[in-house]
């Protein structure tokens, strides 16, 4: 029963994996935006460089979404499950709230397209 729960994990895994890239690639960076501005902007500010009205009252600062150097380097897997599940998913702060309620899967792609249009230097889908 374990074994068998065990490896249904871990194709549920594998096909998430495998899912990630092609999803990011069709997310649609306008779409994007307009939910960023609405839901994230008001910690990560619009533009995304992390300083949005409530940042200055958090105790852990939000991340410059616009810094590619810090932003490339995170696959589109990591940043569905932060957005999606909130920061405790990836070991991060749990003032990064969980979205998975408010934004369809497609709309979390959205919004990671649009965060990768931010980024300076460029992204470059691997
Ligand atoms: C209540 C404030 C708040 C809101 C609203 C918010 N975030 Fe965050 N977010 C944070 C904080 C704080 C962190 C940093 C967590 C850490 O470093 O431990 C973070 C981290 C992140 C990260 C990880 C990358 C990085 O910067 O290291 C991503 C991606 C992200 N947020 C995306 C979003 C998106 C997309 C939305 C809107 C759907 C959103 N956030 C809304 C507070 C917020």
């Amino acid at each position: 029963m374990r074994s068998m729960m065990d490896r249904g994990i871990g194709i549920l895994v594998g096909l998430a994996l495998l899912a990630a890239p092609a999803a990011a690639a069709q997310g649609d960076p306008k779409a994007g935006r307009e939910l960023y501005n609405k839901w994230c902007s008001s910690c990560h500010g619009v533009g995304g460089r992390g300083d949005g009205p409530v940042s200055a009252s958090l105790p852990v600062k939000p991340g410059n979404h616009s810094d590619g150097t810090r932003m490339n380097v995170l696959t589109d897997t990591y940043l569905f499950a932060i957005v999606k599940q909130g920061g405790p998913a990836v070991q991060k702060s749990q003032m990064m709230p969980p979205w998975g309620t408010q934004l369809k899967d497609q709309q979390i792609w959205d919004v990671i397209a649009y965060m990768r249009s931010l980024a300076v230097p460029r992204y470059k889908a691997p």
